[in-house]
């Protein structure tokens, strides 16, 4: 289901073990290791509802009780692209659904005066253009980081509207600068908060992913 008013924006359903797993990872004294496997479980159940909106074609099989199954088999192909730091921690939710995935890295980091994204480095894989892309963050605040990393998606060739952007939280105003830019690219996310504060970090969120999954 797309979520109001966000065209494109594919919002998890709101169940309570999903806000009880929020609850955990936005809670400031919930240890490392905690963090790390219950932001694990919300990247699996991202992933999962990212690939649910690939294309299928149907397939009939025959089970093993000599009847036939109408079913649906995925058509194309997929890859993952993180962007690092913190996109790395989704890099294994998206393994642990599509065996042996091609994953490219773009290396984005947010100035912690200025919150300006600056891009340092990316690999891709060479025929991105053919494949749907999976893009991982967890966070989209000002949208920023975002936006330069699909510009580079862009101009590699791969069509928007095979982007799908994967987060964990999003602010308003972060999806609002992202869909004036790319409207046809998918945003798959589990929570969508209030705004920002003055250091540009969403809030109520959760602090800094990145550090909370790999240093603190
Ligand atoms: C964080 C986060 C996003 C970005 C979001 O990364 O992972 O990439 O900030 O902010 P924006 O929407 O305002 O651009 P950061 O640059 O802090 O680095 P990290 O991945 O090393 O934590
Ligand atoms: N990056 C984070 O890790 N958290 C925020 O709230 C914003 C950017
Ligand atoms: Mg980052």
């Amino acid at each position: 289901m797309s979520s109001e008013p966000f065209n494109n924006v594919y919002l998890l359903p709101q169940t309570n073990q999903l806000i009880g797993l929020y609850t955990i990872i936005r809670d400031k004294n919930t240890t490392r290791p905690n963090f790390i496997f219950y932001a694990d479980r919300i990247i699996r159940l991202l992933v999962e509802e990212g690939l649910n909106h690939l294309p299928v074609q149907d397939l009939t099989i025959e089970t093993d009780t000599a009847e036939k199954y109408e079913g649906c088999s995925f058509m194309g192909k997929i890859c993952g692209v993180s962007i690092v730091r913190a996109g790395e921690s989704m890099e294994q939710g998206l393994r642990d659904c599509c065996r042996s995935v091609r994953i490219g890295k773009i290396l984005i980091q947010r100035d912690e005066e200025t919150a300006q994204p600056k891009l340092f480095y990316e690999k891709l894989p060479e025929d991105i253009a053919n494949r749907y892309v999976f893009l991982l963050d967890p966070m989209l605040a000002t949208g920023g980081s975002a936006m330069m990393a699909t510009d580079v998606l862009i101009k590699r060739g791969v069509k928007p509207e095979r982007i799908y952007f994967l987060n964990l939280i999003c602010s308003k105003e972060g999806i609002d600068n992202y869909r004036a830019q790319f409207p046809d690219v998918k945003i798959v996310t589990g929570a969508i908060d209030k705004g920002l504060d003055k250091n540009k970090y969403l809030v109520p969120g959760l602090g800094d992913f990145g550090d909370r999954y790999y240093c603190i």
